[in-house]
């Protein structure tokens, strides 16, 4: 590792240390994405003060370390196009507060224009796009959903693109941003806040070479998560709780 990388994750390990950490408590969530990373990191600290649903892909190995009776595991892989009609009912029923829809897949490693395929991109937008949405859909029939919180890509902001490539995740976090935006002008008469994050470069098995731990990001996505700013609602913020060009 360079030298200039460790100094920047011990600068950022350090501010961290110092900083505030907000607490969520007393309410029902649902995480995606929670076996690894930053779901995972999520899933650690919320669930000590929450009831928390978390949605795991067929491997449960990490989620499983947490022994917790605020904790339930679903596993389903959020690749297939419809989901089965008692995992949709299982959210519907737990009446969901806030969802955090923090799963999303690479895509392969070749993304160059001339190969790609509208079904291999289906895929993937079903993990990246579709499963927030119908994660969404089904909390917001819930009836006690006050936010929604995407957690997207800075590789998804068209005005930030200047190297190209990655089509396939980039043009679906695209999609995830408009979404974002979209839904929280619609929820805003239902006092819902959606907020779509950029979680920082972060070390996690999408990213190995991140710079802020996966603890380190969670932990300021629940600052953002705790403020619940309605004037926030609908922006791309980074993990400061700033704004960023779409
Ligand atoms: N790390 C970064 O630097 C960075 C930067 C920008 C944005 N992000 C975003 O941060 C979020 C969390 O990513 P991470 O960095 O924590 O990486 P990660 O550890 O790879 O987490 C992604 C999670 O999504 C799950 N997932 C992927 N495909 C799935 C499927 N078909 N069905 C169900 N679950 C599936 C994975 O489970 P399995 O592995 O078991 O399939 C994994 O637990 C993602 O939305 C990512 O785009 C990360």
């Amino acid at each position: 590792m360079g030298l200039i990388k460790v100094i920047n994750r011990t600068l950022i390990k350090m501010r961290h240390n110092l900083s505030k950490k907000s607490k969520i408590k007393n309410k029902k969530i649902v995480i995606t994405g929670s076996n690894s990373g930053i779901g995972l990191e999520l899933t650690k600290e919320l669930v000590n003060d929450n009831v928390v649903i978390s949605i795991t892909n067929e491997n449960s190995n990490g989620i499983n370390k947490i022994k917790n009776n605020n904790l339930q595991t679903l596993s389903q892989n959020l690749e297939i196009d419809d989901f089965p009609e008692d995992f949709i009912s299982e959210i519907k029923k737990f009446k969901p507060n806030i969802v955090i829809n923090c799963a999303a897949t690479f895509g392969p490693k070749e993304q160059n224009f001339i190969k790609l395929e509208s079904q291999k991109f289906n895929k993937i937008l079903n993990v990246n796009f579709f499963s927030p949405l119908k994660i969404s859909q089904y909390a917001f029939l819930g009836e006690h959903l006050n936010q929604v919180v995407n957690i997207s890509s800075e590789m998804g902001s068209i005005s930030r693109n200047k190297k190209g490539g990655f089509y396939y995740y980039r043009l679906s976090k695209t999609i995830l941003n408009s979404f974002s935006k979209n839904l929280a002008l619609e929820l805003k008469q239902n006092n819902i806040n959606v907020f779509c994050i950029h979680p920082g470069s972060v070390k996690t098995k999408m990213n190995s070479s991140g710079l802020m731990s996966a603890e380190v990001s969670a932990q300021k996505i629940i600052n953002i998560i705790s403020k619940n700013d309605a004037a926030l609602s609908g922006e791309f913020l980074n993990i400061n709780g700033d704004t960023i060009k779409w």
